[in-house]
């Protein structure tokens, strides 16, 4: 019996371990996963979103109605202040912070080293933090042109800090699992860094067509007839949609819950929807359809709903796409669980929610489009590569399919352009240019105070902070 127990203990740890080490994100439902980050020495243990959606380190450093927990740098020895103050705006939520440096490092990723990065010290936010009990912070996971603001000031990003330290570029890998059991709707994921691939394995890519965010040709969002093969052709790429979908841009946001969509595009997928769900005869109301209300029923949902196809442009050609295939399960959200049949009183409850919704021009993959793949962010080659994953929904990538013209100018996609970098750089040039004849004009104005003008350095910051209002294009 004791050696029974002891086996018992013994494979339970080793089940354990390798479920700890496995997920390293989780969240609550409705909420993007959250990843465990040391900041500073002696380290502080807080839990940041990942989100591809945005650049910046930013973390809170004062207590908050739903929570006391936050970065103290008083406590660390590392910290350095840069007396700037940074702010940032998303979709939904701003912060104003101040600009510091300190060690970062992911108690989950012990091959990651401990690099020196900029980080936002939020002092003050609205509407950031308001389901954000179980996160303290973001970890932005995209390109500088979609950083934190302030002026005079360029905020540096912990991947360029980490790709700076290890003198190679970088890529990460997401894999979003969803909830693990129909009576827990806390959802567990995966965070990885690579630096290199097998090449041969069974990998759809599309290019990333502007370095902000990671913004992708979206060619059509459509249902999927269960009854048909899915034998996809010409006919699934309709012009009107897809110049629709990147009009303004589309982007793949871990930092998201939902898929938004266009608006005709999300009612005409919603209204199918809505339609097949009643030939099946389940019964839903509009608000649930139309409003983001939650649906509630008495016992977990099999949906027997068509999936959700989702077309990207493929690198392998400007002609070529493959598509995702997204089950309900994905995008019928579960968002709370209770199995009360044991406890007396109180009923079992399952509510969801729709995980589509309408975001006027905007294209959001959220992170509802992620679950049950493993996506890979190659930053330096340009590209993002999708999988199918292990854990999670069934959802399925089929392709490459060709049409016979360029999808490019069929659906008026925004060409790649050169490096982010290149191009602060090459702005950086221009700007320094500009103030050396400025500089030289105001010498000339002012011959007599010339002596004082050169012992001061050249605002070397100013031209910074001009060339990044000139490339940062905030979120509207
Ligand atoms: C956050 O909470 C507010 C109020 O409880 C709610 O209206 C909103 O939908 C929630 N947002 C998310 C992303 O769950
Ligand atoms: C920071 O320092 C204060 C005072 O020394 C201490 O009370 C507090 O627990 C420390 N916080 C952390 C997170 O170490
Ligand atoms: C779901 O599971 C997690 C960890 O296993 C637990 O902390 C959490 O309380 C559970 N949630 C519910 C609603 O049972
Ligand atoms: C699915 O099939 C039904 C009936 O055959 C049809 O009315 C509907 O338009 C089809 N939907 C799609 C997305 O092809
Ligand atoms: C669908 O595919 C299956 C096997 O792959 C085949 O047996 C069946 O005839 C196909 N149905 C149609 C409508 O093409
Ligand atoms: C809910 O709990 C009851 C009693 O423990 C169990 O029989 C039932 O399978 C549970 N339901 C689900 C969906 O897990
Ligand atoms: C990223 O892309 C480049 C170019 O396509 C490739 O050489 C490199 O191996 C890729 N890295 C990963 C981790 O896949
Ligand atoms: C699609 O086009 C590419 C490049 O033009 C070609 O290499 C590939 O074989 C084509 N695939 C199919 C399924 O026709």
């Amino acid at each position: 019996m004791l050696y029974l127990s002891i086996i018992y203990v013994f494979v339970f740890c080793i089940i354990a371990k390798v479920f700890c080490d496995e997920f390293n994100l989780s969240g609550d439902a409705g909420q993007a996963y959250a990843l465990k980050i040391n900041i500073g020495h002696p380290p502080q243990t807080l839990s940041v979103l990942v989100d591809t959606g945005s650049t910046t380190l930013a973390i809170a450093s004062y207590p908050r109605k739903e929570s006391n927990i936050y970065f103290q740098s008083g406590n660390s020895s590392s910290v350095y202040h840069k007396g700037k103050e940074v702010q940032a705006k998303y979709s939904q939520g701003t912060w104003v912070g101040q600009l510091v440096s300190d060690f970062v490092q992911f108690p989950s990723l012990s091959n990651v080293p401990e690099v020196r990065t900029d980080i936002a010290l939020i002092t003050k936010s609205h509407k950031f933090f308001m389901n954000g009990s179980g996160w303290q912070g973001l970890l932005g996971l995209a390109y500088l042109p979609v950083g934190a603001w302030g002026e005079n000031v360029i905020v540096g990003s912990w991947l360029d800090s980490l790709e700076k330290y290890l003198d190679k570029p970088v890529s990460f890998e997401l894999k979003l699992c969803g909830t693990l059991s129909q009576t827990n709707s806390t959802h567990y994921g995966v965070f990885k860094m690579l630096d290199t691939f097998p090449e041969e394995s069974n990998i759809f890519k599309t290019p990333i067509l502007q370095k902000r965010w990671y913004e992708v040709g979206v060619l059509s969002v459509r249902l999927l007839n269960s009854s048909e093969n899915n034998s996809s052709d010409s006919s699934d790429i309709n012009k009107d949609n897809c110049v629709k979908l990147n009009e303004e841009k589309s982007i793949v946001d871990s930092g998201t819950t939902n898929i938004r969509l266009p608006d005709s595009v999300f009612r005409q997928v919603v209204d199918q929807l809505r339609h097949s769900a009643q030939a099946s005869n389940n019964l839903i109301l509009d608000e649930f359809w139309y409003h983001g209300e939650a649906g509630c029923w008495p016992e977990p949902q099999d949906w027997s709903l068509p999936s959700l196809a989702i077309d990207l442009l493929s690198t392998e050609a400007d002609n070529s796409y493959f598509t995702l295939e997204i089950p309900a399960q994905n995008f019928m959200r579960v968002v709370s669980a209770h199995n009360n049949s044991r406890g007396s009183g109180s009923v079992s409850e399952f509510c969801y929610k729709l995980g589509l919704e309408a975001g006027g021009k905007e294209t959001v993959l959220g992170y509802t489009a992620m679950e049950g793949l493993q996506v890979l962010f190659n930053r330096s080659g340009g590209w993002i590569g999708w999988r199918p994953s292990d854990c999670g929904s069934k959802t399925k990538i089929t392709g490459p399919f060709n049409i016979s013209s360029s999808l490019s100018s069929l659906c008026q996609l925004t060409k790649p352009v050169p490096d982010v970098a290149e191009s602060i750089k090459a702005a950086q040039w221009i700007l320094c240019a500009i103030s050396i004849i400025a500089v030289a004009v105001v010498i000339y104005l002012l011959a007599p105070g010339i002596k004082v003008l050169l012992i001061r350095p050249l605002p070397r910051s100013q031209q910074i902070s001009l060339s990044q209002a000139a490339l940062v294009q905030q979120e509207t």
